[in-house]
């Protein structure tokens, strides 16, 4: 495999448990607001109605299934080990923090777009479609830098992390817009 095919294919394999965050939270959402329905200092919801404690365990959740899958996958398949999130224990930790970052982008989105008086599901462009992978990079360098470092900087795979960031809003709108064809979300954003 041509060297930029495989930096770019690996760079977003591992982001899965990232992207499909969001999706989890959808399914699994509704219930009780993560924020308890308080409000902040400028009298506007903390977060709204939006993000629930539903949604943040169904995005974890959702986003450790796909790892675990990506992990047999590869154990079950020709392609090398490589492609692993790592070995024991540390592949289960990267796994759930790329799912805990999606969610954390997510809800810190959220935290923003309050502030700035956007309510809750109304349309905030770049903020809607890129939360959660800032949540996801932050979390990494802070939390996993060697499993970011090796993946996303080293060499040349920092052009799969150009990719990775290219793509997210094209992605993002096509499942936003299955999500609303489907009837699981209310607004195809
Ligand atoms: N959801 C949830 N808990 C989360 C994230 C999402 O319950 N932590 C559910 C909510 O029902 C939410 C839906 O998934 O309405 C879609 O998620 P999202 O688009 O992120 O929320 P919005 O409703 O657009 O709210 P916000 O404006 O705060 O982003
Ligand atoms: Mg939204």
């Amino acid at each position: 495999m041509n060297e930029y095919v495989e930096v770019i294919l690996k760079a977003l394999w591992f982001f899965l448990p990232s992207m499909v965050g969001g999706i989890g939270a959808t399914i699994a959402g509704g219930g009780i607001p993560i924020d308890l329905g308080k409000n902040f200092v400028d009298g506007k919801r903390f977060l709204g109605d939006g993000k629930t404690y539903n949604g943040l365990l169904g995005g974890v959740i959702l986003a450790i299934i796909v790892g675990i899958f990506q992990t047999l996958a590869v154990h079950y398949t020709p392609v090398n080990e490589t492609w692993h999130f790592g070995t024991g224990f540390s592949a289960v930790y990267t796994i759930m923090v790329l799912g805990f970052g999606s969610i954390f982008g997510d809800v810190l989105g959220s935290f923003i777009k309050r502030r700035l008086g956007v309510e809750r599901g109304e349309k905030f462009p770049v903020m809607d479609q890129y939360d959660y992978v800032l949540g996801t990079l932050v979390v990494l360098v802070v939390l996993r830098w060697s499993f970011f470092y090796q993946h996303y900087i080293e060499g040349i795979a920092w052009v799969g992390l150009l990719v990775l960031l290219v793509q997210t809003p094209i992605v993002h709108r096509l499942v936003n817009i299955i999500g609303y064809q489907i009837g699981l979300k209310k607004v195809p954003w």
